[in-house]
């Protein structure tokens, strides 16, 4: 079956998929645990003998290596900029989830310049078979290279937190992902909450606004508990589900794993890789930009 795609790229449907799946885990607002879950849920899968690569893509610096206690000799920049090749960008970590680190600059090239995208498009193409899953920590809100990489995702985990401010810019995010595609699923996940219900609470609420005012729906991600335990880990740069495999917090990330392996991703660009995908999204995210 060939569809013929709204950006006019042709998707061999029953193809064998080329890249690993592709979960970007976003925010509307800062600070609310996005790259805390993408580590750890990463962690999560390598577990389950799911080859992962992390791509942190987040503006702030030093984010996801920080986490993981790794430092961040190379980062894509260097690959486009020095020629370093793509593989010793990327760091393995102990607990044997690869991590490829962007930094301020290497997302400002993705911006500039689609040489710069065909680069790293080609340079990516020895690793398309490599990884299961490739989590990509995205900075919050929709930023043009924030949009390009949840259009590109096959599936998008949005964090939240009972702030309210946290709620009403997530909304805002979901609203333009499910205007331009309405089949990539989006999973909600609430963090930081006093108790699991809170965060069923709050993702009800949004999924009803996503079907009364988009036409469309949300997923259930799950709850992660506010947890003292979390915040120690993360400033001792072990990861809770490595410190912590009992806590209710590594068990929500167990279940949001099970959630998000059990649906199928829906993004029409399936057949490219990473940066190929980003090639063809960060059009539709300069019109939104502007
Ligand atoms: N469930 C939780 N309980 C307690 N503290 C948490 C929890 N989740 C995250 N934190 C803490 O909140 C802070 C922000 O988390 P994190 O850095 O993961 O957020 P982020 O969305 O990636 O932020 P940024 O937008 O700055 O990249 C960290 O100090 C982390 O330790
Ligand atoms: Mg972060």
């Amino acid at each position: 079956m060939i569809t013929k795609l709204r950006n006019g790229i042709v998707n061999h449907a029953t193809a064998a998929k080329k890249t690993g799946e592709i979960i970007a885990v976003t925010s509307g607002k800062g600070g609310v645990g996005k790259t805390t879950v993408s580590v750890n849920q990463a962690i999560d899968l390598r577990r389950l003998n799911k080859k992962v690569l992390v791509v942190d893509a987040d503006l702030h610096l030093g984010n996801v290596d920080l986490l993981l206690g790794i430092r961040a000799e190379h980062t894509i920049a260097d690959v486009v900029k020095k020629g370093i090749p793509l593989q010793d960008a990327i760091i393995t970590t102990q607990s044997k989830v690869d991590v490829l680190p962007a930094s301020m600059a290497s997302l400002d090239l993705i911006e500039s310049e689609d040489s710069v995208l065909r680069k790293l498009a080609n340079a990516f193409k020895t690793f398309e078979n490599t990884y299961d899953y490739i989590i990509i920590d995205t900075g919050a809100g929709i930023a043009m290279n924030v949009l390009s990489f949840l259009l590109g995702a096959d599936k998008i985990s949005v964090i939240i937190t009972p702030d309210p401010a946290s709620i009403t810019d997530a909304y805002a995010v979901i609203k333009v992902v499910k205007s331009v595609d309405k089949n990539i699923p989006i999973f909600l996940t609430a963090n930081m909450v006093n108790h699991a219900d809170e965060g069923e609470v709050l993702y009800k609420k949004m999924n009803l606004m996503a079907h009364k005012f988009l036409n469309s729906h949300v997923l259930y991600g799950g709850a992660i508990v506010r947890d003292d335990a979390i915040a120690r880990s993360v400033k001792q740069q072990r990861p809770f589900m490595v410190e912590h495999p009992n806590s209710s917090a590594a068990n929500a990330i167990r279940a949001m794993n099970r959630r998000l392996l059990q649906t199928s991703g829906g993004n029409p660009l399936q057949q490219n890789n990473l940066f190929e995908r980003v090639m063809q999204t960060k059009k539709t995210a300069i019109e939104w930009n502007h």
